[in-house]
């Protein structure tokens, strides 16, 4: 007993002696295998490592690498930026979208000419009080340019975190958020902090892909929760979506003789402009109400409540009651009135939303309903 509990102790130990742990390998995988050629990189100058984190928040490195160094031919330093007109700025980020971007890097320059001479600040907590610089950016600025230990945590850092700790909650969430920011920095390496922080970036860009994760080549595979609970494409949770809201309308559909009555929509709104069948929002009327919704036309001779169907669009659903309804004295309608009788002969080319032009051709394809 007691041997078998020495070996186990020193199995631990030794594995503890050879694991290099969570940023020993991201650093070690690094150094072999990540990214050191990119034009952002092998320098110390702020100026060029703050313009590539901004240009890359939102924008691929290969969509990147062109506007950086077209930039970068114009405006060499960061006075070059803070002196040059808003008009000129934009016309060199034309094309990388996000422009309010350009507009904060324009701001942000200014700021670091005005208040720190034209040197960026090496602590991220004066970064991220300058002009579109949060907390993940500031930290890469920090780390590349001045060796700062500090964490990052960018989309593609949060989907590495997601899959090696198996996190089963929306990283976009704030307390989900607020946990992986602890975990970033807890997990921060003594040493070679900028191969670590690049480390996590590569990873996430180019193994750690969302839809083609290359796990057999990644140097956290023998820790990656997702990977050994085969949960690597359920993680990161995707946001989860918002519940549509719910719409229930009755839909008249009232015929005297061939005709059917057929209402004006307003200009906006759903079905803007089409005509459509006269609605009630009750979702259950009496026999009262139907009558009365229908007096302005004519008399109610019978009713019949129809099959329910529903309709998607876009920011909620829509419910619809149809009632058919025959009238048994037509009135005069107002000259002014949205309503119209329109032949069912004509339905098939009537400017009808389609499930409503659905319901109705359905409706009178039985010539029977009609005629009884
Ligand atoms: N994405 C964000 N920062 C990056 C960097 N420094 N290199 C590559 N991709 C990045």
């Amino acid at each position: 007993m007691k041997r078998i509990a020495n070996e186990a102790a020193a199995g631990a130990a030794q594995r503890a002696d050879s694991d290099p742990g969570f940023s020993g390998e991201v650093i070690r995988w690094q150094k072999q295998h990540g990214r050191h050629t990119l034009p952002w990189q092998n320098t110390r100058d702020a100026y060029r490592i703050w313009l590539s984190e901004i240009m890359l928040q939102q924008t691929q490195v290969a969509a990147v690498i062109p506007y950086y160094q077209r930039f970068l031919a114009r405006f060499p330093d960061v006075a070059s930026l803070a002196a040059a007109s808003i008009e000129e700025v934009m016309a060199h980020w034309s094309g990388l979208g996000y422009y309010s971007r350009a507009r904060n890097l324009h701001r942000c320059a200014q700021r670091v000419v005005a208040e720190y001479d034209g040197v960026f600040p090496k602590d991220p907590e004066l970064l991220t009080d300058l002009p579109g610089i949060g907390r993940s950016t500031a930290a890469a600025i920090a780390a590349f340019a001045y060796g700062a230990r500090t964490a990052i945590l960018d989309g593609n850092v949060k989907r590495v975190f997601c899959r090696v700790f198996g996190i089963d909650a929306y990283p976009g969430a704030k307390p989900v958020e607020d946990r992986l920011w602890q975990r970033a920095v807890a997990l921060l390496p003594q040493n070679d902090i900028e191969a670590y922080t690049q480390g996590l970036m590569d990873l996430g860009a180019t193994l750690c892909t969302r839809s083609k994760p290359a796990c057999p080549s990644c140097p956290l595979a023998q820790r990656c929760i997702a990977l050994a609970t085969e949960r690597v494409h359920q993680l990161p949770v995707r946001k989860p979506k918002k519940p549509v809201p719910e719409k229930h309308v009755a839909m008249l559909v009232v015929t005297d003789r061939d005709e059917v009555l057929l209402q004006q929509r307003p200009g906006s709104g759903i079905w803007g402009g089409l005509l459509s069948l006269p609605e009630m929002d009750h979702t259950s009327p009496e026999e009262a109400d139907l009558a009365h919704a229908v007096a302005p036309f004519g008399e109610m001779a019978m009713h019949e409540r129809l099959l329910p169907f529903s309709h998607g669009f876009t920011h909620f659903k829509l419910h619809v009651t149809p009632y058919q309804i025959r009238l048994a004295k037509r009135l005069q309608m107002a000259a002014q009135s949205s309503h119209v009788w329109y032949p069912v002969a004509r339905l098939a080319d009537a400017p009808l939303p389609a499930p409503v032009k659905k319901l109705l051709l359905a409706l009178f394809a039985e010539p029977d309903l009609l005629s009884q």
